[in-house]
């Protein structure tokens, strides 16, 4: 990973102006309660260029020129008083070589420091609005630099978003990245696959939640990448339910769409499976095109090929499929057109994954649908959700179903990084038939 990231620092040092300084900050802790913190999280911009897990940390690339750069981080200073209650700190001699920068230093120095390291560039090159601190550090850094050439002070003539240039590097992989990747597909393929054996008619979705954190956290994934969502019956028809508080009936189907952080990746996985182990007649019709159009979009991913492409096709298959059942009725190109089929499947065809779950980097390049590229990570998750006061045939109501997986796109096609976990409905039977229940 250290070499990721001096070449990602590199590519930043190539794209910048010559005499400018970039600056990254950290993440700050965030209050759960009074005295007690949530865990911390690290800035995944940061920690793309740094791989460094503490708050109050700034990352500075100072360019002079093109064969003239350094690396300079600040940082939290080592207290063995403070690091008994709170734990280790890495301190400014181990970042050296730790965080590979050229010179560490604390960083409640960062105000006295940052003037002088400034001063005469002429851009900076700072995210502003992400943090208060960091945007409050600038402005005094700003302040001080514009008091003027009779104190020998000359602040930046600009001040450069680096947003769109980091943004659009996250957005490929490297072969370590997809390595760490296909792990939390697979961590999260686990965690699906022991919600589907423990699932039995009456548990709480509560309960289903917490069979998927244990299989995250035995596999060494602390943490979820979002909120898990465990939605049964109708629940399931409601895209971010995270109540996850009531109880599984018999005959329900059950939605989950949760995802491992591994090593700061995110996986993404949602199936939906019958909460006693069989699909009744309904729920398996209404699957069966969420499927289709989920396995036609898995074959259609490839470079070149736009998400918007792929999702018209998706579309075509979900209208047709519930013009068959006479849950649509009338032509399907206007239902097409009209977007008709909003009701029941009213979001995105997937997103690009990585460090966060949505991902960062454009999905539009000059207001055109972004072709992709081998070496990006996307989700796909088509779904249709039949609410329950929907104006179909009642036993249709309060089905809500996804499929979601996790695709890296490659030279030749794809590769689907979450695979382990069955989607096919009589895979999911044979699999809930084997369990303890
Ligand atoms: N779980 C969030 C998503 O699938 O986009
Ligand atoms: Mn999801
Ligand atoms: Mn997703």
């Amino acid at each position: 990973m250290t070499r990721d990231i001096i070449t990602r620092r590199k590519k930043m040092f190539n794209n910048m102006v010559d005499n400018s300084v970039a600056v990254f900050f950290a993440a700050p802790e965030v209050i759960r309660s009074n005295d007690t913190h949530y865990p911390y999280r690290q800035n995944s911009d940061f920690w793309y260029l740094t791989a460094f897990n503490e708050p109050e940390a700034a990352l500075l690339l100072v360019k002079e020129s093109a064969e003239q750069y350094q690396t300079i981080l600040f940082n939290r200073t080592k207290d063995p008083l403070i690091e008994t209650w709170t734990g280790y700190r890495l301190g400014q001699e181990a970042a050296l070589k730790t965080v590979s920068v050229d010179q560490a230093y604390p960083f409640d120095k960062i105000m006295d420091l940052l003037p002088e390291i400034i001063n005469g560039k002429c851009a900076l090159y700072h995210a502003s609005q992400l943090y208060q601190y960091a945007d409050n550090i600038i402005d005094n850094l700003m302040t001080t630099l514009r008091q003027g050439i009779r104190k020998n002070l000359h602040a930046p003539e600009s001040i450069i978003d680096w947003r769109s240039m980091l943004h659009n590097m996250r957005l490929f992989k490297s072969s370590n990245e997809i390595a760490i990747m296909r792990q939390a597909g697979r961590i999260t393929a686990l965690a699906h696959i022991r919600a589907m054996q423990q699932c039995k008619p009456d548990m709480y979705e509560y309960q289903l939640e917490a069979e998927i954190l244990h299989e995250f956290i035995k596999h060494g994934a602390r943490s979820p990448s979002y909120n898990t969502i465990v939605g049964s019956g109708n629940n399931g028809c409601i895209l971010h339910y995270e109540n996850n508080s009531e109880r599984l009936k018999n005959g329900d189907l059950v939605l989950i769409d949760a995802g491992c952080e591994f090593q700061s990746y995110a996986g993404d996985i949602t199936r939906t499976f019958p909460i006693n182990g069989k699909f009744n007649k309904q729920q398996k019709e209404i699957y069966d095109i969420v499927l289709r159009a989920q396995l036609k979009a898995i074959e259609l991913f490839r470079p070149g090929v736009s998400i918007k492409e792929i999702n018209d096709k998706v579309i075509r298959i979900m209208v047709e499929g519930l013009i068959a059942l006479n849950i649509m009725r009338g032509n399907i190109d206007e239902l097409i057109e009209q977007k008709a089929y909003t009701q029941f499947y009213m979001h995105g065809l997937g997103h690009w994954l990585g460090i966060d779950v949505h991902d960062v980097g454009d999905y539009k390049t000059v207001g055109r649908e972004r072709k992709l590229e081998a070496g990006m990570v996307i989700t796909v998750e088509p779904g249709l959700y039949i609410n329950k006061d929907a104006d179909v045939a009642k036993q249709y109501r309060g089905i809500g179903i996804r499929i979601e997986d996790n695709i890296l796109i490659t030279q030749n096609g794809n590769e689907v990084l979450t695979s382990d976990v069955p989607k096919l409905t009589h895979e999911i039977e044979t699999l809930m038939a084997k369990s303890s229940y």
